[in-house]
């Protein structure tokens, strides 16, 4: 069986920080499981700036597109504030979403048992929470033409967005999200706002068609988003995985994410097109959060998101559910012992650093095989 690519790309920051640990437990799976992984790294952000300008090279670029899955730290930090926009360090994750056409965004949020004290809900809404948020990224109002600030002429100007899916568009969202419904709870809520939208009438046109011609075996249910956001606070529970477009999930996957928890905990995939031929999807995992430059080099940054981004990676990109399932299981235990890294720090818990977490964390899942 031929080698699993996997490029990291670690940043800057804590990004570095938080990949150290999982490259630890790629070593350790490489070593006593019998995984197959073959490294690659790279360098994206403020510090491929300052090694050759720009904020992602074209060797690298060509290395995430040959790779079966791109793990990426973050990028960012107060150095870099002042280089030039086309090259600021967000510019490489940019272009590597754009080059790489990932256009769908899973964002889970799960309540771990352990942590179900610190939401800022009450427990026994987040408890045992386990939702999926599918977001279209790369079309809709952030991308859609015109795009401008018109000069009226009357001394008024005019700031204008447009909202803009295509059918294939909605078709290639709603078919990843009922895929992965069909792997958990079986059910996707759609969410857009046709009453007052023709791109959401569209959208709930769309999905309803796809959701008939090939998923009829998945629960489908519509809701405005708006609702949506209401229920999500009320009883994020009645949801499995939840299907909208760039500018609603991005509201939408913070509001799910901050029922669960810090943003040292939360992970992200971004998902392409399956390969003709191959099958295979174009892929990027990465946490939710950035480069954390109040706390680089001090050794306090949790690195569960980054983990938890690798444990998507083994789900989606190799289908190695058993090894991302024991991974997830790893992460709980250590929580379940009481051990916590600062931003998660709670009274009567033991407080740890990065390494400490990233060993107690290989620890478990090495006791769990
Ligand atoms: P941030 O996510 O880096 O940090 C926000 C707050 O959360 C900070 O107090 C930080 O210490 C804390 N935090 C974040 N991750 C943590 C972790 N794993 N463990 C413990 N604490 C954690 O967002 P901020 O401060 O707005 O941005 C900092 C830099 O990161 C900026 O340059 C920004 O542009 C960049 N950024 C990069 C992203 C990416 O690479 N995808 C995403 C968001 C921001
Ligand atoms: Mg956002």
């Amino acid at each position: 069986m031929a080698a699993k690519k996997l490029l990291l790309l670690p940043g800057d920051g804590i990004g570095p920080e938080a990949m150290a640990e999982v490259r630890k437990i790629i070593a350790y799976m490489n070593a006593e499981l019998e995984s197959d992984f073959s490294l690659e790294e790279g360098l994206v952000g403020g510090c491929a700036y300052d090694a050759h300008g720009k904020a992602i090279s074209e060797a690298d670029m060509a290395k995430a597109l040959a790779a079966d899955a791109v793990l990426f730290g973050a990028v960012g930090g107060p150095k870099w504030d002042t280089v030039p926009y086309d090259v600021r360090p967000e510019a490489g994750l940019l272009r590597l979403r754009k080059d790489m056409e990932l256009f769908a965004n899973l964002r889970p949020a799960i309540c771990y048992p352990a942590l179900a004290d610190s939401s800022s809900l009450k427990k026994e809404i987040v408890e045992g929470l386990d939702i999926l948020i599918v977001r279209e990224l790369t079309g809709g109002v952030y991308f859609g033409e015109p795009k401008e600030i018109r000069d009226l002429g009357n001394g008024q100007k005019r700031g204008i967005d447009t909202q803009v899916y295509d059918t294939y568009e909605i078709e290639r969202i709603s078919g990843v999200a009922f895929e992965l419904a069909r792997t958990r709870a079986n059910k996707v809520t759609s969410m857009e706002k046709r009453n007052v939208m023709m791109s959401g009438v569209l959208w709930n046109e769309v999905v309803t068609a796809t959701h008939k011609a090939k998923y009829s075996d998945v629960k489908l249910e519509h809701m405005l988003a708006d609702a949506g956001g209401m229920q999500l606070v009320r009883w994020p529970k009645q949801f499995d995985v939840i299907v909208t477009d760039n500018l609603f999930g991005d509201m939408l996957s913070d509001i799910a994410a901050m029922l669960t928890g810090s943003l040292g905990m939360l992970p992200s995939a971004s998902l392409g097109a399956p390969d003709a031929k191959t099958g295979k999807r174009k892929a990027l995992y990465e946490p939710v959060h950035g480069s954390a430059p109040d706390i680089a080099g001090t050794g306090a940054a949790n690195p569960i998101a980054m983990i938890a981004s690798f444990a998507m990676c083994l789900r989606y990109s190799f289908n190695m559910v058993a090894e991302a399932d024991r991974l997830e299981a790893a992460i709980a235990g250590v929580l379940d012992d009481g051990l916590r890294t600062g931003d998660i720090m709670s009274e009567g818990k033991t407080k740890i650093g990065t390494v400490e977490m990233g060993d107690a964390i290989l620890a478990k899942f090495r006791a769990l095989a």
